[in-house]
């Protein structure tokens, strides 16, 4: 039987519960959700690519349906070579929407057979996001309600206080 599969790509630096709630939500969707660290050349990032897919595996309770994985290179070639379609999204709010619209619409030049599915991020989270959430711990700030045990425990190692 051929089994629905879709690949949730970010940065995922890092994974936050808004991620952790948008790829919960896509499980109802797919038989398998592929949660993919990528690369987004206008970010440096704080945790290296191996420690953020470290994170997410941290984060997600052992599930036969996740599959935690990182790529270089373009989503379209990713996606293509996992066999999948269609890439899920999270959006938070209008301000989202016109980076999203671009690159879902690039995506779909570059490979008319992909599809962007775009799910609104849930109240809880809607403000939460990895470069808020590095802002604020790398101040001391408690960010223990947006992120997982790990990610809290890696931003207080990464930011240690005085
Ligand atoms: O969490 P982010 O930073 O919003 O995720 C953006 C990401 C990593 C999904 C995007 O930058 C991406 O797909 N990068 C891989 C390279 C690629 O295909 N770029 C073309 C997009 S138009």
């Amino acid at each position: 039987m051929r089994q629905a599969v879709a690949v949730y790509p970010g940065s995922f630096d890092p994974v936050t519960y808004g991620h952790l709630d948008i790829l919960s939500r896509s499980l109802e969707l797919f038989d398998k959700v592929i949660i993919a660290v990528a690369l987004n050349i206008e970010k440096t990032g704080l945790f290296t690519f191996e420690e953020r897919s470290d994170l997410i595996r941290a984060s997600v309770n052992h599930n036969d349906r996740i599959i935690v994985d990182s790529f270089h290179g373009l989503l379209v070639d990713y996606v293509k070579r996992v066999n999948a379609r269609f890439v899920i999204r999270g959006l938070r709010a209008m301000s989202d929407f016109e980076y999203e619209f671009q690159m879902a619409s690039m995506n779909r030049n570059l490979d008319t057979d992909m599809d962007t599915i775009f799910m609104m991020t849930s109240k809880d989270y809607f403000f939460v996001s990895s470069r808020t959430i590095k802002e604020v711990a790398s101040f001391g700030g408690n960010v223990t309600e947006f992120v997982p045990e790990a990610v809290g425990k890696a931003l207080k190692e990464k930011f240690p206080q005085p």
